[in-house]
């Protein structure tokens, strides 16, 4: 049995546990951060292929308390690294310290690094090269009051680049973070649903994918842990089969999804992606101002703007306000990241979530319209 770690952007860590809970993952725990849960090696490989919300599966190699560089060594080499890393491979160390008597993140990522060759070395004679951008192999030390935690690298890239973008528009929503932001509104997966201002259509296109249970990991040619020398022929049929049996899993359930925006340019793009995710969007060009109830218990979830766009159309919150009221039965889920449009909105929200969509602190504002 492995310890993984499934990390998550800030605030979405409940929607991620929802997420691998229903997946079947085993011992996953709640968890600032991230969420931690424990299996066999091909249920790492499979988090990797099937989380849509977590942006890296790691697995724990060793915890140690360390509080000076000696101890950080020694630990570092008590754990065997030679199995994944040779010296003909390239490394990358990372490290995140808080509360703890070491605290420069940046040393602590050079000893680490400094212990994981020299292991080699002794082994081979070689030492492997440092490749920050691309490595073989990727070694986390998460340092927290004095304890380290020393993870490998699962995902590669990652998780949220799925692959699909290949151009975006103003402000794109991350796919992991549109993912989360999808399970939180509630959606049922099968309801047709509205993103009115698309943009280069993140939310529509994961909408589309999670309704037909196709998972994200398919459309990625090889994942981190691929490039590990301990991924032989063996475990590579291995990871063919889970495709393959991912595969047989996608219902290829579609509900009607419409992707709508005011600029036709970013329609464009959104019509692209959409095209590279493999999915059918009806996208539609249109302001959100004319959006009208027809009868059908739509869920409209978006991301409106906010900042330098507004300020030359300061009228819009209210505007948009007036529409969100006028649409009965409908559920709506906006992430805005400025108070305008909740106070537009004149309605108490039946949920309010705290999120962050890069650097800027956001809330999920859910309604149930009467
Ligand atoms: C923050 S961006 C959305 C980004 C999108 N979630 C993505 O991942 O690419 C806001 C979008 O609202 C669109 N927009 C602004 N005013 C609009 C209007 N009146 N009707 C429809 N779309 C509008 C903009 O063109 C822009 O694409």
């Amino acid at each position: 049995m492995q310890e993984f770690y499934a990390s998550a952007i800030r605030q979405t860590e409940g929607a991620l546990c929802d997420e691998l809970r229903e997946g079947g993952f085993k011992s996953v725990r709640l968890n600032r951060g991230g969420i931690p849960f424990r299996g066999e090696w091909s249920e790492g490989w499979r988090a990797c292929l099937q989380s849509r919300i977590a942006q890296r599966i790691l697995v724990l190699m060793g915890r140690s308390p360390v509080t000076t560089a000696d101890q950080l060594y020694d630990a570092t080499r008590a754990i065997d690294w030679t199995p994944y890393l040779t010296s003909e491979q390239t490394l990358s160390v990372s490290c995140v310290a808080v509360g703890s008597t070491l605290t420069h993140s940046g040393f602590i990522a050079l000893r680490v690094k400094d212990a994981v060759v020299d292991q080699v070395r002794d082994l081979e004679g070689d030492r492997p090269s440092i490749d920050k951008d691309d490595p073989d192999v990727r070694v986390f030390v998460y340092l927290a009051n004095d304890k380290a935690s020393f993870y490998l690298d699962m995902s590669g890239q990652p998780l949220h680049m799925r692959g699909y973008r290949a151009r975006s528009g103003e402000a794109p929503l991350r796919e992991s973070l549109a993912a989360a932001i999808l399970r939180m509104s509630g959606w049922d997966r099968q309801s047709a649903l509205i993103d009115p201002m698309c943009g280069s259509g993140t939310l529509a296109i994961e909408a589309a994918l999670w309704a037909s249970g196709m998972a994200p990991g398919l459309a990625r040619d090889r994942f981190g842990f691929e490039r590990w020398a301990s991924h032989g022929e063996k475990e590579a049929l291995e990871v063919r089969a889970l495709r393959g049996a991912l595969r047989a899993e996608v219902t290829g359930q579609k509900p009607a999804i419409v992707a709508a925006d005011i600029d036709s340019g970013v329609l464009d793009i959104a019509r692209a992606n959409a095209k590279i995710a493999g999915i059918k969007l009806a996208i539609r060009e249109q302001s959100v101002l004319n959006l009208q109830a027809d009868g059908v218990a739509r869920t409209l979830v978006t991301n409106p703007p906010y900042g330098r766009r507004l300020e030359t159309d300061s009228n819009f919150p209210d505007q948009l306000g007036t529409v969100i009221r006028r649409l009965h039965g409908w559920r709506v889920a906006i992430l805005s990241g400025i108070d305008a449009y909740e106070k537009a909105i004149h309605l108490p929200p039946k949920h309010k979530i705290p999120l962050v969509n890069g650097d800027v602190d956001c809330h999920l504002l859910i309604y149930e319209i009467e």
